[in-house]
């Protein structure tokens, strides 16, 4: 189904948010990277210039720059009255202030915008949506999705979470998801039947404390990549 854009809240965070939530090394980050769901985020704009390879997917791309900005500022203040009006169920420590935190969005947006014709011309934006991926298996080292996946559980059932993130791994050869939380700021009840199915399909799982946290408890990712036993047989053959 085509997305709506009155529906989206084209909020999108930065690369130093993205290198901190998905505890990216510079090793990390030398790997090709496929980021899904990646929206209004600055991450693959931001990482071009510094020379990383980022491919985005996000069905938004369907959408132009324009659309996106005014649909970003139709939103802003009433976001940012609701988090004005919750001021203490929110961790105040990676910005600063309400202020702070507005302030960093608008950069995002706009860091986004700039990068966001050029990138497209350049296939780095790409329209896409999970469950599926219009990529070959093992196309990408590493795939993220921040902010999609867990933090939108009322919305999307066990089921469709299993497919998204099997569908990840079979383009990827690791995967990692931040946050586990909903967005009543409870871990997600697909957390465990997922990790539970992924580990029987011979996928390790782990999950990792981060450097950022906005939700109260909202400082970890999920990382899973094919089992070492399951890389040790596919060797032998
Ligand atoms: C809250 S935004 C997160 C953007 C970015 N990842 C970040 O953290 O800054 C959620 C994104 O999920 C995208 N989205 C919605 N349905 C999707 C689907 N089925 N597959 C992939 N992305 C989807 C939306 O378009 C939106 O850009």
């Amino acid at each position: 189904m085509a997305m709506q854009l009155n529906q989206v809240v084209p909020f999108g965070r930065s690369f130093d948010e993205y290198v901190k939530m998905f505890s990216l090394s510079e090793a990390d980050l030398q790997k090709s990277i496929l980021s899904v769901a990646d929206g209004p985020a600055s991450f693959n704009a931001e990482g071009t210039a510094r020379g990383y390879p980022i491919q985005s997917v996000d069905p938004l791309y369907a959408f132009n720059v324009e659309e996106i900005r005014s649909r970003f500022y139709a939103v802003l203040d009433n976001i940012i009255q609701q988090i004005i009006d919750t001021e203490e169920d929110w961790v105040w420590s990676y910005h600063a202030s309400v202020a702070d935190l507005k302030a960093h969005r608008i950069a995002v947006i706009e860091r986004f915008c700039a990068d966001y014709p050029t990138g497209k011309q350049q296939k780095r934006y790409a329209i896409g949506q999970l469950p599926h991926l219009a990529y070959g298996s093992g196309s990408y080292d590493l795939g993220l999705c921040s902010h999609f996946l867990f933090l939108y559980s009322l919305q999307r059932d066990t089921a469709f979470h299993i497919a998204a993130i099997t569908e990840m791994l079979r383009v990827c050869r690791e995967v990692r998801i931040f946050p586990l939380l909903t967005l009543n700021l409870e871990t997600s009840l697909h957390l465990p039947p997922v990790i539970e199915q992924l580990q029987n399909t011979g996928y390790s799982c782990s999950i990792e404390t981060v450097e950022y946290e906005l939700q109260p408890g909202g400082n970890q990712m999920l990382k899973i990549h094919k089992s070492h036993l399951e890389m040790a047989e596919r060797r032998l053959g």
